[in-house]
């Protein structure tokens, strides 16, 4: 699914700093790291949709671009791409701002589906803008 862009696609949803202990033994950020931020993002953008609470339910999508590094800022970005019944499918980008200097990479690509639920944990049509 990978994109070729130099801007980055959606809203920034989140930034956070890549710290020396969510490296891999190679010494790069580890990419479970990456991708539960990217899901934290997905959550964010589909919590302010369906307005209330969600649950992941799929990864369909998610591709490894280039590394991240220990200091930089990962900044991800989401769209909100369909809404079903009770699902909603958010894609999201994570670019890398090296050094914390203006110049930034495309790190990562990804698709989620998450699923509203009700107070009780049950699934929940989601309702209309
Ligand atoms: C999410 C959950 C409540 C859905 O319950 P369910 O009875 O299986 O729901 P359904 O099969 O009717 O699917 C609900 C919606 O999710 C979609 N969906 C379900 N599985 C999917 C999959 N693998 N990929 C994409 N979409 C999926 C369905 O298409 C449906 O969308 P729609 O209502 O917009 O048409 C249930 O599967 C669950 O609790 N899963 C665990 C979630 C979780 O714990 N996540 C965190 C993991 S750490």
């Amino acid at each position: 699914m990978q994109t070729d862009s130099t801007e980055p696609r959606g809203a920034l949803t989140i930034r956070t700093l890549a710290m020396p202990a969510d490296t891999n033994p190679a010494g790069d950020i580890f990419g479970g790291w990456v991708l539960g931020q990217m899901d934290i993002a997905g959550s964010i953008a589909a919590h302010e949709r369906v307005r209330g609470r969600t649950v992941t339910v799929a990864v369909e999508a998610m591709t490894f671009i280039a590394p991240v590094k220990v200091g930089d800022v990962l900044c991800v970005y989401t769209t909100v791409e369909r809404v079903g019944t009770t699902s909603i499918t958010v894609g999201m980008e994570a670019w890398a701002r090296r050094n914390r200097q203006a110049d930034r990479v495309k790190v990562t690509e990804g698709r989620f589906v998450y699923v509203a639920l009700d107070e009780n944990g049950n699934k929940r049509a989601i309702p209309p803008l």
